[in-house]
């Protein structure tokens, strides 16, 4: 197993290019099973999490052709298709179980494996009874056996309307899918509305696909037969840069960031704007200063897009530990995602949890320690706060963050962090 070696303090300048987005490129990879014809996608992460994808796809009978050095892929049906997602291919992402929709719509049946990730809401895991019981709305029956749902529908799934009883973004993403081949037309209400879904809608749509939002949380699908051969580019990765601008803020930095839409992370830049960075915003770009006291805050609280991201909820704390003051975070999308908190202690960070709440003391000195990563984004945090660390922090498990972060260390050392990948 791979560790990260850290030698802080670090003051980050330069150029980071983002990558394409982790989470878009998922289920848009999972929809590719909608189609009899091949698909090209383009500006792909070269992450573990997509590695885990790809073989998945090929698994079922998906053919895999990289173009150009793995960020272009072509995907073509070889023939053979198989219906078995097993836990071996899905044990170790969450996404996997966004090949159900699709099969289940295009095939009439799957066998799909509970799906693995990362472990962030405590005791009730990370259940997936939104997708199940939209997906029965639809026609799909199922049972579960020794882990996995086995799902067969009589003929073609039928359009329905549906409303989700709580806003989920797989679940949104695993019924469009669906819906998209089904008889018929299907509206969805409450749906998720984070940027990686509009992204999986424009490249259905670019595909043929009848697919219009007719409300802020409403979706129509009008069922094709089928899709149409289509080339489409994954957007940049708004996680990512919003973890490259906290190392700015956090740093005191000077950061040109690159290839993904600055609008995406407007939540993000307002409060950064508040702890006092300087930030100026381009089309395709940004260029963040760090301030030299951060300022605090109090209230940030995560919620779906347009919503502060719990996806950099982690991220946002280390800043925090660094602020002139308290300041509180409220995770309100998953029950224990504070695993980082931990860790963050180890290196002096002094933050207390009540319920969902962290309150963050400012003004800690990190000396560096030994850490461990418990999650991808958790991973990220720990990075961030081993940049601003006296002396040598060694990050034990970096898997976790290989699973989403493309060359992070790379692309780190590149505007002067001391880091190194230690292989095991
Ligand atoms: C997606 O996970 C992302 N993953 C997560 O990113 C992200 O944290 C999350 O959305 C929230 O933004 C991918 O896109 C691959 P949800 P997902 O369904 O779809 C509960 C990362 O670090 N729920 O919106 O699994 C659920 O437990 C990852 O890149 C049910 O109760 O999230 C959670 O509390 C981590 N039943 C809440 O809803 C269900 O059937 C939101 O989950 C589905 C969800």
């Amino acid at each position: 197993m791979d560790k990260f070696l850290i030698k802080g303090p670090a003051r980050v300048k330069g150029v980071i290019k983002i990558s394409g987005s982790k989470n878009a490129a998922l289920p848009i990879l999972a929809a590719t099973i909608l189609f009899d014809k091949p698909v090209i996608l383009n500006n792909l992460p070269r992450v573990k999490d997509i590695e885990t994808m790809l073989n998945l796809l090929k698994s079922l009978g998906s053919k895999i052709e990289f173009i150009k050095n793995k960020k272009t892929v072509k995907i073509s049906k070889s023939g053979k298709q198989r219906y078995l997602a097993s836990y071996y291919s899905v044990k170790t992402m969450r996404a996997g179980v966004l090949v159900l929709g699709p099969m289940i719509t295009k095939y009439q049946k799957s066998i799909t494996s509970f799906p693995g990730g990362c472990v962030l809401n405590g005791k009730s895991g990370r259940p997936i009874n939104y997708h199940l019981s939209a997906l029965k709305k639809l026609g799909m029956k199922y049972e579960i056996k020794k882990g996995y749902i086995y799902a067969k529908s009589k003929g073609k799934l039928k359009g329905r309307h549906i409303k989700f009883p709580k806003i989920s973004v797989g679940a949104t993403e695993n019924l469009i899918m669906a819906a998209c081949l089904a008889k018929g037309t299907t509206v969805l209400k409450n749906c998720a509305i984070e940027p990686e879904i509009k992204d999986l809608t424009n490249f259905l749509r670019s595909a043929g696909a009848k697919i219009k939002w007719i409300g802020k949380r409403t979706c129509m699908i009008i069922g094709v037969n089928s899709l149409n051969q289509t080339s489409y580019t994954v957007m940049g990765d708004r996680i990512e840069s919003g973890t490259y601008c906290v190392a700015a803020a956090l740093t005191k930095g000077n950061l040109l960031i690159k290839n993904f839409n600055p609008k995406l992370i407007e939540t993000e830049i307002n409060i950064l704007k508040k702890i006092g960075a300087k930030i100026e915003v381009f089309k395709n770009q940004l260029h963040i200063v760090g301030p030299k006291k951060i300022r605090s805050i109090k209230n940030i609280s995560t919620k779906e897009f347009p919503g502060f991201p719990t996806d950099l909820q982690a991220q946002f704390m280390v800043l925090l530990c660094r602020a002139n003051g308290r300041s509180t975070i409220t995770e309100k999308i998953f029950q224990s995602r504070f695993i980082h908190v931990m860790e963050l202690q180890r290196l002096g960070a002094k933050i207390s949890i009540k319920n969902n709440k962290a309150i963050i003391e400012g003004n800690c000195k990190f000396i560096g320690a030994e850490l461990m990563s418990s999650d991808l984004r958790a991973s990220a945090a720990l990075v961030l706060a081993a940049m601003v660390a006296k002396d040598k922090t060694v990050i034990s498990r970096i898997y976790h963050i290989d699973r989403g972060y493309e060359r992070i260390e790379q692309k780190l050392k590149k505007v002067g962090v001391n880091i190194k990948r230690i292989s095991s």
